[in-house]
């Protein structure tokens, strides 16, 4: 008899494959059957660790019928195609951040999900944090009142040894960056609390990493949609890296989450539930601050089974590709805007301009 989990298959055998396989096998609703990369060094190393099956391609992996959902984690460039290839062989999809590099490719890895009528969920997963989920649950009741200022401070440190790592960590064309890379994570939860920005003025420079041609430093001031305005601090050059932080002050109240703790939950109007909600997060987990292995899987593990959910209930999952796309279009035009020198108000009318 056919085993009732949703058998995914690993595109990519680097750095992230591990948390990935980890929240697989750590689920009742998932079953890691097969891992696939180019390098068979790296593909031997995770079929070792996990006791998974191995394919040198994507194409040889997507002839296995035991796998129902292809999780995306290749560097951000080759994401568009490997959705497309997967979502035209009937294959759900997971798909690492971030979805894309451009909003064409978005829009058509989401057409092209549509068109095969399978699911697709974007990996970025701070959104399943209990601290978030408060917050974001706080301002749809309107409990911060009109919103002021809505910031994330990401002082972070990446050795020269994590940028030389990968060809793909020094190439802009591939992802890399600190604005589009790491950042990403941030200005989502911005995005996803608050609503898209209407204007961004970046700047950009690489203050501790001469080997490499890229921003590693990002500094930007935002104007919300809704009316609010805010501050993107993003870098990897800040030794040692300290816990990450987003800010959000209302006219009622300010919420302060640093790593995945709330570190400050206050409202004119206390209730009952506010005792609990500041002990959200616990100051052992890993965010990523210090290095890029430095994290848990536990968040992925939220994402991926609510994504085996979204494939068995035949529903949307939480965090779909067109979420996410009002994300890249602001890190796109922070790009922009550093390029220009002035501000940039969106949408992005020519996408091309950004490089
Ligand atoms: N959500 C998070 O917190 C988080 C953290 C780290 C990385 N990521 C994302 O995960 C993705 C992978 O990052 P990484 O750090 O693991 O990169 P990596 O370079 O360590 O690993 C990528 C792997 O993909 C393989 N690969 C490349 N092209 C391939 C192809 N055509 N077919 C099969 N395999 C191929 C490479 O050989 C490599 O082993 C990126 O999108 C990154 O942004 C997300």
């Amino acid at each position: 008899m056919r085993d009732s989990r949703i058998g995914f298959g690993l595109l990519g055998a680097g750095l992230i494959a591990p948390f990935h396989a980890k929240a697989l096998q750590s689920s009742a609703l998932t079953e890691l059957v097969a891992v696939a990369d180019l390098d068979a060094q790296r593909l031997e190393r995770m079929t070792a660790a996990f006791g998974c099956k191995g394919y040198p391609s994507l194409e040889a992996m997507l002839e296995d019928p035991r796998i129902d959902a292809v999780s995306v984690i290749t560097p951000n460039h080759l994401h568009h195609d490997a959705v497309v290839a997967s979502a035209a062989a009937g294959r759900h999809v997971l798909i690492e951040k971030p979805p894309a590099m451009s909003l064409a490719e978005v829009d058509s890895m989401a057409a092209a999900c549509r068109k095969a009528g399978v699911k697709a969920c974007v990996s970025v997963q701070c959104r399943t944090r209990k601290a978030v989920q408060a917050i974001r649950a706080a301002i749809q009741c309107g409990r911060f009142g009109r919103i002021y200022h809505a910031d994330t401070y990401m002082k972070w440190f990446r050795s020269t040894e994590y940028y030389r790592s990968d060809a793909w960590r020094i190439s802009r064309r591939s992802g890399a960056g600190v604005t589009i890379n790491q950042a990403f994570h941030y200005v989502d939860l911005l995005q996803y609390l608050v609503g898209p920005a209407s204007t961004v003025h970046a700047r950009m420079n690489n203050l501790a990493h001469p080997e490499i041609n890229l921003e590693d430093t990002l500094l930007a001031f935002v104007e919300y949609r809704c009316g609010a305005q805010g501050v993107v601090q993003a870098s990897t050059a800040l030794w040692p890296g300290t816990d990450v932080r987003i800010e959000i002050n209302g006219e009622n109240g300010t919420a302060i989450m640093a790593g995945e703790r709330m570190e400050t939950w206050k409202f004119r109007d206390e209730r009952p539930e506010d005792a609990e909600i500041r002990q959200y997060g616990s100051a052992s987990v890993a965010t990523g601050a210090t290095g890029a292995a430095d994290l848990g899987f536990q968040d992925h593990q939220v994402v991926i089974e609510d994504l085996a959910r979204a494939i068995m209930d035949d529903r949307e999952p939480m965090i779909t590709i067109e979420s996410v796309r009002p994300t890249l279009e602001w890190s796109l035009a922070m790009y922009l805007s550093a390029k220009l020198g002035a501000p940039v108000a969106l949408p992005v009318q020519d996408e091309e301009a950004v490089w």
